[in-house]
């Protein structure tokens, strides 16, 4: 496949991974007063504390609801790492994505249901994601895919475990398909040249 190729399939991933996310679900953070905003905020500031000065102006100029939403994410992800960055952190998810798939070949239920949990609640990197993103997808705009990515990979791999829990392993091959239509997607969006090094490659145009 070309380039042009890859993302018009990228793109059409995107439609897909979009149009199946209710439109009420489309900035469908929990409601505040379901979210501990104590503890929400303090998560927030400790992200803000790491981003450059830029960064942080373009983060507080969000949108309340965005904001509510990365709150939400905050919370929900226990597990969050003072040193890792996101491209580690995604390694990790790949590690698990890679084990639901061998679990699920190989009919092996309670593998495939704790590596789903693994990858819907995966680890946060070093300030959240923002400081990852390109620049200028960092607005309001630019980050409204994200609960729709939300859904399609951790909502998938919640039910993907599930339905493993429940040894349907047939449903679970089709949320796995569905977890992974999400990956696609997001990249589309947020990740530009897959695979690029911050090192100056040395290839010839
Ligand atoms: C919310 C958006 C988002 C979702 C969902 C997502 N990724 Fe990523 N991923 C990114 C971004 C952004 C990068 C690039 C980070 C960087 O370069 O600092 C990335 C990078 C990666 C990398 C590093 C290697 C590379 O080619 O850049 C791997 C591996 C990866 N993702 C795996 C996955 C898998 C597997 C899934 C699905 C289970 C997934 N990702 C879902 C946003 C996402």
């Amino acid at each position: 496949m070309n380039v042009t190729t890859t993302r018009l399939c990228a793109a059409a991933a995107l439609a897909t991974a979009l149009a199946t996310v209710p439109a009420t679900r489309a900035l469908a953070a929990d409601p505040p007063a379901k979210l501990d905003m104590q503890r929400g905020t303090e998560l927030m500031q400790q992200q803000m504390a790491q981003m450059t000065p830029e960064l942080r102006e373009r983060a507080a100029a969000l949108s309340p609801e965005i904001k509510r939403f990365l709150m939400s994410v905050a919370l929900k992800h226990e597990r969050r790492s003072d040193t890792m960055t996101l491209v580690q952190v995604m390694h990790e998810i790949l590690a698990d994505y890679q084990t639901i798939g061998a679990a699920i070949a190989t009919d092996n239920g309670p593998m495939a249901a704790d590596a789903a949990r693994r990858v819907a609640l995966h680890r946060l990197p070093r300030g959240g994601m923002l400081p990852y993103l390109p620049f200028d997808k960092v607005t309001n705009e630019g980050l409204s895919v994200l609960p729709a990515m939300e859904v399609a990979v951790e909502g998938n791999a919640m039910k993907l475990a599930e339905a493993a829990d429940k040894g349907d392993m047939v449903g679970a091959a089709n949320y796995y398909g569905a977890v992974t239509t999400g990956c696609v997607a997001c990249h589309a969006h947020f990740r530009g040249q897959p695979g690029s090094t911050a090192y100056v490659p040395r290839l010839r145009k």
